[in-house]
């Protein structure tokens, strides 16, 4: 049963959710990524912060889709009621295109 500091953070969460993209349109990862994770996953992910480094990261797919739906207590909080299973496909995405600055 959910305690209600988790019901509430819920919706927190889905209160600062941008309007869901449309189909033409793409959800630009970058941009989600650092408002929503960036100020853990420092330099769009390529650098540890509060949260580890995400680049290169050694994961399999199915272990970073687990940590991004269901956080990690104490450490990361949840985004499976934020993100869509295609969204989080797409960040996973993001994470693997993810190369260190040119320069
Ligand atoms: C409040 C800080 C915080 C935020 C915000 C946050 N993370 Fe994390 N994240 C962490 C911490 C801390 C860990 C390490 C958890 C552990 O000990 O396994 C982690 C772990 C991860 C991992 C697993 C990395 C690994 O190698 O174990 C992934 C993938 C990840 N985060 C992605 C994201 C994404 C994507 C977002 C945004 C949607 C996000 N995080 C937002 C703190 C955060």
């Amino acid at each position: 049963m959910p305690t209600l500091a988790a019901l509430v953070t819920i919706s927190t969460l889905s209160a600062q959710q941008p309007a869901p993209p449309t189909q033409n349109e793409e959800l630009d990862v970058g941009q989600l990524f650092a408002t929503t994770c960036g100020w853990c996953h420092s330099d769009g992910g390529r650098a540890a912060g509060k949260g580890p480094q995400l680049m290169d990261t050694k994961r399999d797919d199915e272990f970073i889709r687990n940590r991004i739906k269901h956080g990690k207590e104490g450490a990361m909080p949840a985004f499976g009621v934020v993100f869509s299973d295609a969204q989080i496909d797409e960040i996973i995405k993001y994470i693997r295109a993810l190369k260190p600055h040119q320069g």
